[in-house]
């Protein structure tokens, strides 16, 4: 019979939806074994001054939650279903600094954890290894994000519904892009990755998809292109187009800028002017290109978890709580072939550090890859040469 364990969670890095989702999970799967939890606030922040009465740790103990709403709905436990993360989340910010790792690393000492649930991304889990290491925590790594770079999992918490929330909004804006007989490029988050802009833009039907990884850099080759594909729509009977443009795209001098689909907007317009006055006669239909853009932003890290995310998030959970049970520490829980498994964080982290040192993502999309060659087949521009 193994005594009852003392455990912490913390949520680090950037939102995603779904956290709220794994914290009920490994909420019930521990207390139904007889464990305290204690919910750590603002990732690694919140064992900074612990022991000088920050928190009390009495206040961070999480128990399985029902709400106090009147009536027939009283008692509902509706954290599956919220964005964001009761504990907060914290993307800024520098543990590596010496003063600052020894507070975190005494506040955790004093709560007398005997194992901790760190939920991170990339980032994260590269700062808390370390910290790991030096503190001697055992601790499970739960991977997170909607840009879905982490290594060694097919999935990270909050991607599926970052897809559901972008694949909305290109069905959207075709609406408005065809009354108005537009073409309208939708920038996407991802970071240094293309996994959201792909996958959402094969759902959403877009017309052209740009990603870091096919196309670096906005360059006039890929612009005349997309142009040429305005060109071949309107030959068949269409006067609108989506762009869908991941923002780790860089610009033709090869800086990533903030509004980078403004950028794109602005050139498709320019370019198809340009060729239209090449008297060329494929380019005789480009008259009148008119452009906007829209950036997405946050709301693709908000909305409610879909269904797939809050499947993952109660196996992500319940591994990491069984992880425990095992005592079989410094692992990060992955996603494959439908299935939880896990992975040594030993393995996962140094290919981490070495993508962040030479600044290299480090779960990109493989270009030779079945969504990439799905995209292609369905006609979908994705940075290929169509002229020259
Ligand atoms: O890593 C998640 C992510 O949403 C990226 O897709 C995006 O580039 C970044 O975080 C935005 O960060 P911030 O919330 O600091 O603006």
């Amino acid at each position: 019979m193994i005594p009852p364990k003392r455990i912490g969670i913390l949520t680090s890095g950037g939102d995603c939806p779904g956290l709220n989702a794994v914290i009920r999970a490994v909420v019930k799967c521990a207390t139904r074994k007889g464990w305290e939890v204690y919910g750590i606030p603002y990732g690694t922040r919140g064992f900074i001054n612990l022991e000088q009465g920050n928190y009390r740790s009495e206040d961070l103990q999480l128990r399985e939650h029902g709400c106090d709403i009147p009536g027939l709905l009283q008692g509902l436990d509706i954290l599956q279903f919220l964005s964001g993360s009761i504990l907060g989340a914290l993307n800024k910010g520098d543990p590596s600094d010496p003063a600052i790792a020894h507070e975190i690393l005494q506040g955790y000492r004093f709560l007398g954890l005997d194992a901790l649930i760190a939920v991170g991304g990339d980032g994260s889990l590269d700062i808390i290894y370390d910290l790991a290491q030096q503190g001697q925590w055992n601790w499970i790594a739960i991977p997170k994000t909607i840009d879905n770079d982490v290594p060694f999992t097919e999935r990270s918490l909050g991607f599926d519904t970052a897809v559901d929330t972008v694949t909305k909004a290109i069905y959207d804006l075709t609406f408005t892009a065809a009354s108005h007989e537009r073409v309208i490029v939708v920038q996407v988050m991802g970071r240094d990755a293309g996994h959201l802009a792909l996958h959402a833009g094969i759902a959403g039907g877009a017309d052209v998809i740009l990603i870091p990884e096919l196309t670096p850099v906005l360059n006039d080759r890929v612009i005349n292109n997309i142009c040429w594909r305005i060109a071949q729509l309107r030959g068949e009977g269409r006067q609108f187009a989506l762009v869908v443009l991941a923002e780790g795209v860089k610009n033709l001098e090869g800086q990533k800028e903030k509004y980078i689909g403004d950028y794109l907007a602005q050139q498709i317009q320019t370019h198809c002017q340009q060729l239209r006055q090449t008297g060329k006669p494929e380019f005789a239909n480009l008259n009148d290109v008119n452009t906007r853009a829209t950036t997405l932003g946050h709301i693709q890290r908000s909305g409610m978890p879909s269904s797939f995310d809050r499947i993952l998030a109660a196996s992500f959970g319940k591994k990491a709580v069984d992880l425990i049970a095992a005592e079989h520490y410094q692992q990060m829980v992955v996603w494959r072939n439908g299935e939880v498994h896990n992975k040594p964080l030993e393995e996962v982290v140094p290919h981490l550090k070495q993508c962040h040192q030479q600044k290299r993502c480090p779960d990109p999309v493989n270009p030779e890859g079945l969504m990439v060659q799905t995209a292609r087949d369905l006609g979908i521009y994705i940075g290929d040469p169509l002229i020259n």
